[in-house]
């Protein structure tokens, strides 16, 4: 039913309606990077910041707060925050604690995605408060026929909400607040080869499938056009718990096939398993957070911005190279001068992940 109206929408839209493109696709290539493993199961409070070595912020700006957890917000036209996994991880299980946002248009997205297209989507969107939606492709087939919706009788709007994923070899099963309301056999889907089995990452992110420049058969699948006047729309996620069911260092494509049997998996400790269990680095926006407001005035007020962060942020390691003591006032200096590199290319806009409301142009079409 949704099927035409989504395709014609698809590769215009990011999040959960099915990628069409990838940096670099197996299917296609044999160069491909390995991917990152997971290899491990963690849990995260969205009360601060996650580590800048196991999530990056792919488009716009998200807040973490110890209330309510990451904001995820529309208010103009072209926002679409999204945070994404650095990692993957090849069969496992996600739960997330999520407060999906109200809105005509409005679509609050929790997606996996690898790197030749498989997918599995929840999308909420905020037009219809009683029925969640799930989601999958295989190989970025655009075959929109297998969505599914589950009815929620206290709506998903108001309160938060588990929302939880399990998927081996052979099963996706779908939670909703500890009850089961869908699973797909792998031999269901297009015989398996449609069935998502390779390694994923997570992406949650909210987008306005109903923005008027977007085709009429989106802005219909999302409800209607949406009203920005009406906003700002928020999605919340306070949790978010992923486990990888394989153990390894990195995942890579051993032929073109794509099936979960070409995967090789390479041994040891992942990049992320070695972050969780040593001490997290601040992120450029913790760092930027905790700079005086002067010093931010005058990175902002500057035209020559290099300058600025360089004089200001100079001062401020200084003064806290000073606390430090002596003995450590040299190393604090050379740590000052790599951290005012980083906020200078922070206020260049290098950093995507934290510009604060200047969103990346092009955002949908980055996923
Ligand atoms: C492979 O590459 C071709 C040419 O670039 C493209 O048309 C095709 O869609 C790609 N296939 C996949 C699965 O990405
Ligand atoms: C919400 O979705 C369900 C399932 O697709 C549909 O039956 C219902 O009519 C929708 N509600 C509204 C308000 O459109
Ligand atoms: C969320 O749902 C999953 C699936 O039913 C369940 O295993 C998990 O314990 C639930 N989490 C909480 C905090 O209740
Ligand atoms: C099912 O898989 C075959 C490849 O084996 C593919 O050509 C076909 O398009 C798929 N069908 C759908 C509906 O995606
Ligand atoms: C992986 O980490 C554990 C400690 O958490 C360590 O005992 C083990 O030697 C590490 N393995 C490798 C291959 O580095």
């Amino acid at each position: 039913m949704i099927s035409r109206y989504l395709a014609t929408a698809a590769g215009l839209v990011g999040l959960a309606v099915a990628q069409t493109t990838s940096s670099c696709n197996p299917l296609n290539e044999t160069d491909c990077d390995p991917n990152p493993a997971f290899g491990t199961n963690h849990y995260w409070h969205f009360n601060e910041t996650p580590s800048t070595d196991l999530w990056e912020t792919t488009v716009g700006y998200v807040p973490y707060d110890n209330d309510v957890g990451a904001t995820f917000t529309v208010e103009a036209q072209g926002d679409s925050p999204t945070i994404r996994t650095l990692f993957y991880f090849f069969f496992g299980r996600t739960e997330m604690h999520l407060k999906a946002s109200p809105g005509i248009g409005i679509v609050s997205s929790m997606m996996w995605l690898s790197d030749d297209l498989d997918e599995v989507d929840w999308e909420l969107l905020g037009y219809n408060n009683s029925y969640a939606t799930t989601n999958y492709f295989g190989k970025g087939r655009e075959d929109f026929s297998v969505a599914e919706s589950h009815y929620m009788k206290d709506g998903m709007q108001d309160d938060y909400h588990n929302y939880t994923t399990t998927w081996t070899s052979s099963m996706i099963e779908w939670y909703i607040d500890g009850d089961k309301v869908r699973t797909l056999k792998a031999d269901d889907a297009n015989s398996t080869q449609n069935y998502p089995q390779t390694p994923m990452r997570l992406s949650i992110g909210i987008w306005a499938g109903g923005d008027p420049s977007l085709p009429d058969g989106t802005r219909e699948w999302a409800g209607g056009t949406t009203d920005y006047t009406k906003g700002p729309f928020n999605m919340y996620v306070k949790s978010v718990t992923v486990e990888d069911y394989s153990s390894g260092k990195e995942y890579t494509y051993g032929d073109q096939t794509g099936t979960w049997k070409s995967i090789d998996i390479t041994a040891g400790n992942s990049t992320a398993y070695e972050a969780l269990h040593t001490t997290p680095k601040k992120s450029t926006a913790e760092k930027w957070e905790s700079l005086p407001t002067a010093t931010k005035t005058a990175v902002y007020a500057s035209g020559a911005g290099a300058a600025a962060v360089g004089l200001a942020g100079l001062a401020f390691f200084f003064l806290r190279a000073r606390r430090a003591g002596n003995a450590e006032a040299a190393a604090a200096n050379e740590k000052a001068e790599s951290e005012r590199h980083e906020l200078m290319s922070f206020k260049n806009g290098e950093d995507t992940a934290n510009q604060g409301h200047e969103y990346s142009s092009g955002g949908w079409s980055r996923l």
